[in-house]
């Protein structure tokens, strides 16, 4: 067996059809976000504003996160020196776990070392948890859901993205005795639309199914206290499971669920994903415990986020880019090609030091390929004008449609 062809056909495809990824390598700067240093491939050096990060609102560089890990390295070292079953459940994952809880308003919280993880562990070991447990999967769901969803072994529902009447023919076609769970997204992070919080838990009840949400580019960022979109809505108390990040809006990094006592015991004690990987560091935990905290009490960070997001959709339908705009903090710019789409990416690179990734499928459809922005807090004027100015200068200069609005 040729190993290394194999190799090459595979590598080779993803070049022929635009979508290699190539990783841009950079160095952010502490208390100068979003501004950062590009460290090209040839060994030297372009400053740049990142314009595609998940965080969110800068919390990545707040003193009172940074302070808690400063602390807490001081404290009690590096890493936690082992998974919560063998001596890597410190004060510190305690803390947290309690800080998510009541920012959910659920009894527990169980910490993962990430969101996907979260996600995969937790949906891989539902169905051990409730024998013939039948999940109804919305298409649109993250990766990681899909993955919990396809290994679990049992039956799976996909239904359209977001339609109530397409996952009510699949719930009445199923056996009522069956135990069920709706798995769905707050926010869908690459169209920035949200889900039918409410009329999928009204399902739920009318149905006898288990809720299961990801807040993950909701949770920091809406609802009074940051807990997400569910919060916001006042849905919080209907949802059985819900999905979050520390990596995005809270600036660092682990994920988690919150959800009873008796539902987060279960899937401590089942999930591979949580027993069978060592706890995130100590110190990551306390700067995850102080972003939460901090975030509960400070709503301004989310108002001018959404202020932000707000004026950066505007200015570039004022353009006539065709932008999708549900009304959330994402701003995709449909391009429809992933060869165009990293062409404008690298020119606006190279020529303008503005950093955001192209988006191709499998991210995204086919022909749907998209520059994704995400203004937040710490991008100002200055670095709105230099964005708008480069899309105007680009857009023309590679004669792409000043398209209808969509959305
Ligand atoms: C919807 C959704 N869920 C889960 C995740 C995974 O989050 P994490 O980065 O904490 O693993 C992501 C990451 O991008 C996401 O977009």
């Amino acid at each position: 067996m040729d190993y290394t062809a194999k190799l090459d056909k595979a590598l080779n495809d993803l070049h022929e059809e635009g979508r290699y990824r190539t990783f841009i390598d950079i160095e952010r700067k502490n208390g100068q976000f979003p501004h950062a240093t590009w460290c090209k491939p040839d060994g030297s050096e372009q400053p740049i504003t990142v314009w595609c990060g998940n965080d969110y609102l800068g919390m990545g560089q707040n003193p009172v996160v940074l302070a808690a890990m400063h602390e807490a390295i001081e404290a009690t070292g590096a890493g936690s020196g082992g998974t919560r079953n063998i001596s890597g459940t410190t004060v510190y994952h305690k803390r947290l776990e309690a800080e998510l809880a009541d920012l959910h308003q659920k009894e527990e919280a169980l910490v993962f070392t990430s969101a996907y993880i979260a996600n995969d562990a937790t949906l891989s070991t539902l169905p051990k948890l409730f024998p013939g447990l039948i999940i109804y999967s919305d298409e649109l769901n993250h990766a990681s859901m899909i993955e919990g969803v396809r290994r679990n072994g049992g039956a799976k529902r996909i239904f359209k993205h977001n339609d109530v009447a397409d996952l009510r023919a699949k719930l009445e076609a199923d056996d009522p005795d069956a135990p069920k769970l709706i798995a769905f997204e707050s926010i869908y992070s690459m169209d920035g639309d949200f889900g039918p919080i409410k009329e999928l838990c009204d399902l739920a009840d009318e149905f006898g199914a288990l809720t299961y949400i990801d807040e993950v580019h909701a949770v920091g960022m809406y609802g009074p206290r940051g807990a997400g979109v569910a919060e916001r809505d006042g849905l919080m108390h209907r949802i059985d499971i819900i999905n979050g990040t520390m990596a995005k809006a809270y600036g660092v990094m682990g994920g988690y669920i919150a959800a009873s006592a008796k539902m987060c015991d279960a899937i401590r004690s089942y999930a591979p994903g949580f027993i069978f990987t060592t706890s995130l560091p100590p110190a990551i935990a306390a700067g995850a415990a102080a972003s939460v905290a901090f975030l509960k009490t400070n709503p301004e960070l989310r108002e001018k986020h959404q202020e932000q997001a707000a004026i950066l959709k505007l200015r570039l339908k004022g353009l006539g880019m065709p932008i999708i705009d549900h009304g959330s903090h994402i701003v995709p710019v449909i391009v429809g090609d992933p060869v165009h789409t990293k062409k404008l990416s690298d020119m606006m690179l190279e020529s303008y030091g503005i950093y955001v990734q192209p988006i191709n499928f499998p991210t995204v459809p086919r022909g749907t390929e998209r520059l994704r922005f995400t203004p937040s807090p710490v991008h100002g004027p200055r670095e709105m004008d230099a964005l708008v100015s480069a899309m105007d200068a680009l857009w023309s200069h590679c004669a792409l449609n000043r398209a209808e609005l969509a959305g």
